[in-house]
């Protein structure tokens, strides 16, 4: 017999069938709540306990700090897996065979070209621009330079929009970092691999050869690999409930950008980042910090620490900060920086405060040291994180559309006047 829940309402009783996910966990569908009980609905401010969708792309256990990629765990894939291979996966439901990754690369770089007037966008925004900002307007915009990107109801067009952002991404992720720091833009170059293009394109310069460091080039691969997925978080749930209106996806992408600006969620590598440096500025006394975490009379946070899922440790955050270690050694650089958030960390997970609260470092707390390390600047860091989310948000959106669900519209318990009589001007 299909189990059910029961609810009783002033005495009534009504059953809501329990549904059980593939790893066993179990929601109760409330469908039908409001229709049967004649007008109730659920009230879950920030939606912790709320299933928006079912999903078969990312499975994340918070407790047990378990993260898996259609199946697969994000440490193998880290290890084993290069970037592309992970898009594919996330997109598509399944690793590609050689003949389509190849195809599937072939079709990304014959999009790599922007239209030459994306540049009269780029050059109109100020120098001081935030990259978030430009990113998200720049994507948004590719729909006009793409109008059959707006057909969401052909599987055809729907690829075509794929390839074109998975291809477009990298060179607007570059030019908006190379505009910021006066230097010409650079068209990239088709015979590199994804990953080497993009850093070829942020990093070449002008008057010499741009040289490929196998380090860099794996350490992002990996930093792009661990932020591809992760369910649905505050940015892809957007991403999805802007194509749940049947918008396009660059449109749903540019919104997925915005959302992800925000310091508690993607916008938090850039904050850990200039908490470690003012820590280190203020002569690095990180008790000083831990206790005005603690204070909940002062606003500050220990950026990169807590998460809405993770109860445990984030499995990201363990294979970046090995990765940190890694890079840091084999690019010969000592950074103090590493030092204060190795010493955060530690007393954090000693603290009966942070312990109590099952508050652990995020994907974000060691990121930046990396970032820092390959010499990109502080403002880039979330734009980072955005190109590596961007397969999530595509896979997530795709799924979407092709389960026909319906549009997004949250239900609301309003709090406010009730009825009243327009009173004019002059008697106010
Ligand atoms: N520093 C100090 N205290 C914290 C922190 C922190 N970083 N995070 C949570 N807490 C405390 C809260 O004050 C609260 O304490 P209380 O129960 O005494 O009131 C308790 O822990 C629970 O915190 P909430 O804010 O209710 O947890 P929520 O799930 O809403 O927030 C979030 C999760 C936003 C990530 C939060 O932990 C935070 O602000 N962290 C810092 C920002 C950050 O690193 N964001 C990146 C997240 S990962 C990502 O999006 C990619």
């Amino acid at each position: 017999m299909a189990k059910t829940a029961t609810l009783e309402i002033e005495g009534k009783k009504y059953e809501f069938p329990l549904v059980e996910g593939t790893e066993n966990e179990v929601a109760i569908d409330i469908k039908n709540l409001r229709a049967s009980t004649n007008g109730y609905i659920t009230l879950d401010s920030g939606y912790k306990n709320t299933g928006s969708c079912e999903s078969a792309i990312t499975f994340l256990d918070g407790e047990q700090g378990i993260l898996r990629y259609r199946g697969y765990a994000i440490e193998e894939l880290a290890e084993k897996a290069d970037f592309l291979e992970v898009a594919y996966l996330l997109i598509f439901g399944e690793l590609p065979t050689k003949e389509q990754s190849d195809k599937f690369h072939n079709d990304i770089k014959k999009e790599s070209a922007v239209d030459e007037d994306v540049k009269k966008i780029l050059d109109a925004f100020p120098k001081a621009a935030h990259p978030m900002g430009v990113i998200s307007s720049l994507t948004s915009a590719l729909t006009a330079f793409n109008p059959s990107s707006v057909n969401v109801n052909s599987e055809e067009d729907m690829y075509k929009s794929v390839v074109r952002i998975l291809g477009k991404m990298p060179v607007l992720v570059a030019w908006t970092m190379r505009k910021k720091q006066g230097l010409p833009l650079d068209y990239g170059d088709n015979s590199l691999g994804y990953v080497e293009n993009l850093l070829k394109m942020m990093f070449s310069r002008p008057n010499s050869c741009y040289v490929q460091n196998p380090v860099l080039v794996n350490a992002m691969d990996k930093l792009l690999i661990l932020h591809a997925d992760h369910e649905q978080n505050c940015s892809t749930s957007t991403v999805r409930i802007v194509g749940s209106s049947h918008a396009g996806l660059f449109a749903s992408i540019s919104a997925g950008i915005s959302a992800l600006w925000g310091p508690l969620h993607g916008g938090a590598n850039q904050a850990v980042l200039e908490m470690l440096k003012a820590i280190e500025a203020d002569g690095g006394d990180t008790k000083k910090y831990m206790a005005k975490a603690k204070d909940k009379s002062d606003p500050f946070r220990l950026m990169g620490f807590g998460h809405r899922v993770y109860k445990n440790f984030d499995p990201r955050a363990r294979i970046i900060k090995k990765a940190a270690d890694q890079v840091l050694h084999d690019l010969g650089i000592e950074d103090p920086i590493l030092e204060i958030a190795k010493g955060l960390e530690k007393e954090a997970l000693e603290d009966q405060y942070f312990v109590d609260r099952k508050l652990y470092p995020n994907v974000d707390f060691y990121s930046g040291i990396i970032y820092r390390a390959m010499e990109i600047p502080v403002e880039m860091f979330t734009v980072m994180f955005a190109i590596g989310r961007l397969p999530g948000w595509i896979a997530q959106w795709r799924e979407m559309r092709l389960r026909k669900e319906p549009i997004g519209r949250p239900r609301q318990l309003y709090i406010g006047e009730t009825k009243r009589s327009f009173v004019p001007i002059e008697e106010r």
